[in-house]
């Protein structure tokens, strides 16, 4: 791991002022490198404006999500089934706090604290409340499970998702980082220039912010000298 973050700080290390800057706003509320994790937690009044409903197979009308990152998930859905015939359903899209509050304390009820913890965001803690993530299944595999990892749909998305700005965001080995348990089945939307670099670099997202993080405060102390 080491070895990699040292090479994102390289790579990093040669952008331009405009596009550290350009990251900045990206990091922001609002932008597609927003944080957010049990550590770093929305207001529960945080809600997007720019809410639609990707046009794709899926089980619920209610599944949304903001319109950059719908019009990416359209197009990967159409990647999916025409480089492989793979057929991908939107599960859970953006979720407000209060159902988040919902899920996650009925989880609590069914698994106890701990375990509901490893698998379920607490309010203000989940990606789904920013309107950037989607939950993926596909006909073998709609639950939600480990499975989907291992279904040619799931290892398709895998290795493609971030060619549309797509992270698999919670892998087994990060646990420890992201604080959540394997979920081959839940895709965030980072941009695709962010996608490629993370996905090349396999790191947590985590890891990647601190690194732009620590790329802009470089930058910011070398200019004060
Ligand atoms: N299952 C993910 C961690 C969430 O609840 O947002
Ligand atoms: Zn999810």
């Amino acid at each position: 791991m080491v070895s990699k973050l040292l090479a994102l700080m390289m790579m990093l290390l040669t952008l331009s002022q405009g596009a550290v800057e350009a990251y900045e706003n990206e990091m922001s509320l609002g932008g597609n490198l927003f944080l957010v994790n049990r550590d770093y937690a929305l207001a529960s009044t945080y809600a997007p404006d720019d809410l639609v409903k990707p046009k794709v197979k899926g089980v619920s009308d209610g599944t949304m999500m903001r319109a950059e990152a719908a019009r990416a998930l359209e197009e990967m859905f159409q990647a999916a089934l025409d480089e492989g015939n793979h057929q991908l359903y939107a599960i859970s899209g953006y979720r407000s706090y209060n159902k988040q509050n919902v899920i996650h304390t009925r989880k609590v009820r069914q698994v106890g604290k701990a375990a509901a913890l490893r698998v379920s965001a607490p309010p203000g803690c989940s990606e789904h409340q920013l309107g950037l993530a989607m939950d993926l299944g596909c006909k073998t595999s709609m639950h939600l499970t480990e499975s989907f990892g291992q279904t040619p749909e799931g290892i398709w998305v895998a290795e493609n998702c971030h060619r549309f700005g797509f992270i698999i965001r919670y892998k087994a080995e990060w646990e420890e980082i992201t604080g959540y348990a394997y979920e081959p089945w839940h895709i965030r939307y980072v941009g695709a220039e962010h996608a490629a670099r993370i996905h090349e670099l396999d790191i947590p997202f985590e890891y990647y912010v601190a690194s732009l993080r620590e790329i802009q405060y470089a930058r910011l102390t070398g200019e004060k000298e």
